[in-house]
């Protein structure tokens, strides 16, 4: 931090544990956590507010964390990618289906849709195809393995898609 910065402290709920950092006041949320807190399972896929790589839930919120200040959420409840398993490795239903039905290529996009299937799923526990599909809408795969990645979700919501609908 540079002589002379405004900064400001802030406490908040990283994946249910309290935490403590000073931050410049224009710190975002994505670099906090991957730069103080050291979870750099949130991802950074652009500098457009555009990718969802760096997709996390702050109070329940499903939020790209490069769009939000770090002292924004001061007092928040904040959810990553490094929550999302139990605390004895055993992945989460939604993590099982990415990889059983190769819901990943390169992986760089993954932790961000695993957290926005989250947040559809907790929403909407039936989606249709299309509704997943258009979740998705601001989180982009560069592989573009969204074939899998659709089918993983309606299977993490006990669902099999139609054999050639996405085709
Ligand atoms: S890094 Fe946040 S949307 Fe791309
Ligand atoms: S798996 Fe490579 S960007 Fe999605």
């Amino acid at each position: 931090m540079r002589k002379g910065e405004l900064h400001m402290k802030l406490t908040m709920k990283v994946n249910g544990r309290e935490v403590t950092g000073e931050v410049e006041g224009r710190t975002l949320l994505v670099d906090f956590l991957r730069s103080d807190l050291r979870l750099t399972g949130t991802h950074v896929g652009c500098d457009t507010s555009q990718c969802g790589a760096c997709t996390v839930h702050v109070n329940g919120e499903l939020v790209k964390s490069c769009t939000m200040f770090a002292a924004e959420a001061d007092g928040a409840e904040v959810a990553t990618i490094e929550g999302a398993a139990a605390e004895d490795g055993t992945l989460s239903a939604i993590q099982q289906a990415f990889q059983d039905h190769h819901g990943l290529q390169c992986g760089y996009c993954t932790p961000g849709m695993v957290m926005t299937a989250a947040s559809l799923l907790k929403e909407n526990p039936k989606p249709t195809e299309h509704e997943v599909r258009q979740y998705l809408e601001g989180n982009i795969c560069r592989c573009t393995g969204y074939h899998n990645i659709v089918k993983a979700i309606m299977a993490a919501s006990g669902q099999e898609m139609p054999a050639m609908a996405a085709e």
